[in-house]
């Protein structure tokens, strides 16, 4: 995996983490900003990806295709493919750019669209990183709950940065019976669950 980051993934790499620290500081609306994980980050959620079982890998939250490249050198070692999930379509454009210049286009498949909606119609899920708006992680989070496979591992960002955004949500996961479920204070904080056989 990580051995085998190329010349050009890790340029791309470089120019979005580039675009992502000006965006913070230069004013982009929030709507607007790139919000990517940070590279510790995306090496943690390809290993939490690559160790999870047989079946689907979906990412909910694209923007610009950063934490998707991490997510294809998965999808690399297993063999298998990553559904990634925006509404914006200026983003997935810049996240079309990122895969077609690392040569990654066959092992990531963009959706456009909502992400409940999305997430709504599939099943057999092995492995999902949440990184999309705050509202969304709950209800993403139950609809996972029903389309993980035993075992079937499922990674949310920023629950430590912005706790105060999603009051009680990480504490329902911790006590849930269907998932064994921990914070890893990488990045941004990632809840990291796993779903039980219950
Ligand atoms: C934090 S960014 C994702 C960053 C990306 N995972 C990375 O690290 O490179 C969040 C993205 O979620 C998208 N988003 C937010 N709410 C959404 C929803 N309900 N359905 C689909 N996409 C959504 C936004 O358009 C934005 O591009």
């Amino acid at each position: 995996m990580f051995h085998g980051l190329t010349p050009a993934m890790l340029a791309r790499m470089a120019e979005l983490e580039a675009m992502d620290a000006a965006d913070r500081t230069d004013g982009t609306p929030h709507g607007q900003r790139l919000r990517q994980v940070p590279p510790e980050t995306g090496r943690y959620l390809a290993i939490l990806a690559a160790s999870a079982p047989a079946g689907r890998l979906i990412e909910v939250g694209t923007s610009a295709g950063y934490s998707a490249l991490w997510l294809s050198l998965a999808c690399r070692e297993r063999g298998d493919t990553l559904l990634s999930i925006d509404r914006d379509p200026d983003k997935l454009e810049l996240a079309r750019q990122t895969l077609e210049i690392t040569d990654s286009s066959e092992l990531v498949c963009l959706a456009e669209g909502d992400a409940l909606e999305i997430v709504a119609g599939l099943d057999g899920v092995a492995f999902a990183f949440v990184d999309a708006n705050r509202d969304v992680l709950a209800p993403c989070l139950e609809l996972l709950a029903s389309r993980l496979v035993p075992g079937g591992i499922v990674a949310a960002d920023n629950v430590i940065s912005h706790a105060a955004e999603i009051p009680g949500v990480v504490e329902a996961v911790l006590a849930d019976p269907r998932f064994d479920a921990v914070i890893v204070p990488i990045g941004s904080g990632v809840l990291t669950a796993r779903r039980t056989r219950v």
